[in-house]
């Protein structure tokens, strides 16, 4: 059967010597693109839904479980990537392992991580950048920042702000590489110096009555219609689902080999680095947070019911450190430009490598000889996203991006597991421990995560999916290189 085609290895290979993309990136700059794409609004605003919702202070626990899971993929992406150094990430694993439908499922899914994570992302800066407006005593109008179907007044109205974002990011990413990553490099200073500043300002007024007890006893929250299982060993995990989101970015670095200077060896690090440098600083935000204030003072019903909106910059608000917010609010308006920079290359770059290989039409495949970046593929891309960014209730489907994030990254611990099965001689500069008890972990972890998102995000991504394998047929079947060449 024709859908299951493997792409071979020598394949991928003769197509890297005919790209004809830039390698310009180093180690530390890959390593500065993780950074860039994992630090973001995540942090700042899921750490209360996560406490008061799900793990109370041991929220601590649900970031280091949701960090294992990371770490579980983040060592299979490393091993790929010392074998294919090519821009397809997990789509080309699977293309590579599995088979072309699978494959191209997963480049799929990664539609709902990277291309409508960066329109949540565009809305969320939108949400910053208004805040930062206001602190400056500037008021947009409503109807210029709120789309269509969440707009209560008459008239036209669109979100400008995330609009506007889109097309900034994208003219920098159409200039060149090299350019996106030093103002990428730029904005992961100042962003990692802003959580470090949390941490350590913090830490000044933590109360370590509020940590006790550690792991509240599970129990039941009614709210309104609805009632939430939480607390417990159970409300730890649901807790380390919910805060995913935050996690989710750093397998972008992969999709960037084929821009690496020395991508079998600097993509892992890279990969891996930036993973366990967030993954530090996570840990140690949510310990702060949950010391600083109580987590039922996250309470929406409570007596603080906009903490759990901006719970970061609001446990400093109480402690009378208003200043800090001012702080948090700068650096996450300009944090989120590098998150949205890196979602959208990484879009770009998987559609390049789905390209390349028939699937998507060819001219997504296009490189622009002067600055070596796709630009018409970037330039549709950007078009697509700003658009529903700006007239699309999108933000309220978060999750999904969790959704297609978790999707891949088990199909890398599957994908990684067949490979060494089936080609165990293949050079491999860095190689995953402990298979297949790794890749195991990955696969049970992440897809445990997968199904304690929730519902609504779990239907329409399968329902995504289901769209994908139409599409499939219609088009890519038809027009994979693989097919032409048989
Ligand atoms: N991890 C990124 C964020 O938290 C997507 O914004």
């Amino acid at each position: 059967m024709s859908i299951w085609r493997v792409k071979p290895v020598s394949a991928f290979e003769a197509d890297m010597k005919k790209s004809q993309l830039k390698r310009v990136l180093g180690k530390w700059s890959l390593t500065a693109i993780g950074v860039g794409a994992i630090i973001g609004g995540g942090i700042f605003v899921l750490t209360g839904t996560g406490a008061y919702y799900h793990a109370g202070p041991a929220l601590a626990i649900s970031f280091i479980i949701a960090g294992i899971a990371c770490v579980f993929a983040a060592l299979c992406y490393s091993e790929f990537a010392s074998i294919l150094p090519v821009e397809g990430s997990a789509y080309a694993y699977a293309y590579g392992t599995i088979g072309e439908i699978f494959a191209w499922i997963i480049g799929w899914g990664l539609i709902l991580e990277y291309a409508m994570g960066s329109m949540t992302v565009a809305v969320s800066w939108s949400g910053y950048f208004n805040k930062l407006l206001k602190l400056f005593g500037v008021k947009l109008p409503d109807w210029l920042t709120t789309d269509p179907a969440s707009y209560t007044g008459e008239g036209f109205s669109m979100n400008l702000p995330a609009f506007l974002i889109v097309l900034f990011v994208i003219s920098i990413l159409i200039k060149g590489t090299s350019s996106a990553a030093k103002a990428n490099n730029f904005i992961v200073i100042l962003k990692v110096s802003a959580v470090l500043f949390v941490i350590i300002a913090g830490a000044f007024f933590i109360n370590a009555e509020n940590w006790d007890p550690f792991i509240p006893a599970a129990t039941q929250i009614v709210e309104k219609e609805t009632t939430h299982n939480a607390y417990g060993i159970a409300g730890i995990i649901s807790g380390a689902a919910a805060i995913f989101f935050a996690y989710v970015g750093f397998d972008a670095v992969s999709t960037q080999a084929g821009e690496a200077v020395n991508p079998k060896k600097d993509v892992p690090f890279a990969i891996i680095a930036s993973l366990l440098i967030c993954t530090v600083l996570y840990i140690l935000v949510s310990l702060v947070l949950t010391g600083m204030m109580n987590y039922q003072d996250f309470n929406p019903l409570g007596k603080y019911p906009e903490a759990i909106k901006a719970p970061v910059a609001y446990a400093f608000d109480i402690a009378g450190q208003g200043w800090a917010g001012f702080i948090i609010t700068i650096a996450a308006t300009v944090g989120l430009i590098s998150v949205l920079m890196v979602m959208i290359m990484g879009q770009s770059r998987i559609f390049l490598g789905m390209s390349k290989d028939g699937l998507i039409p060819s001219v997504f495949s296009r490189i622009n000889p002067t600055s070596g970046t796709p630009q018409t593929n970037l330039m549709i891309l950007g078009g697509f996203i700003a658009v529903v960014a700006a007239f699309t209730p999108i933000s309220k489907l978060a999750d999904m991006t969790s959704f297609g994030t978790l999707f891949a990254f088990t199909m890398v611990c599957i994908a990684v597991w067949i490979l060494r099965v089936k080609q165990p001689n293949l050079t491999r500069t860095f190689k995953v421990p402990a298979l297949p008890i790794i890749a195991i972990s990955g696969i049970l972890i992440n897809t445990y995560l997968m199904i304690n998102l929730s519902v609504e995000a779990q239907m329409l991504s399968l329902g995504w999916l289901a769209i994908g394998i139409v599409v499939y047929f219609l088009y890519g079947k038809r027009n994979s290189k693989l097919e032409n060449q048989e």
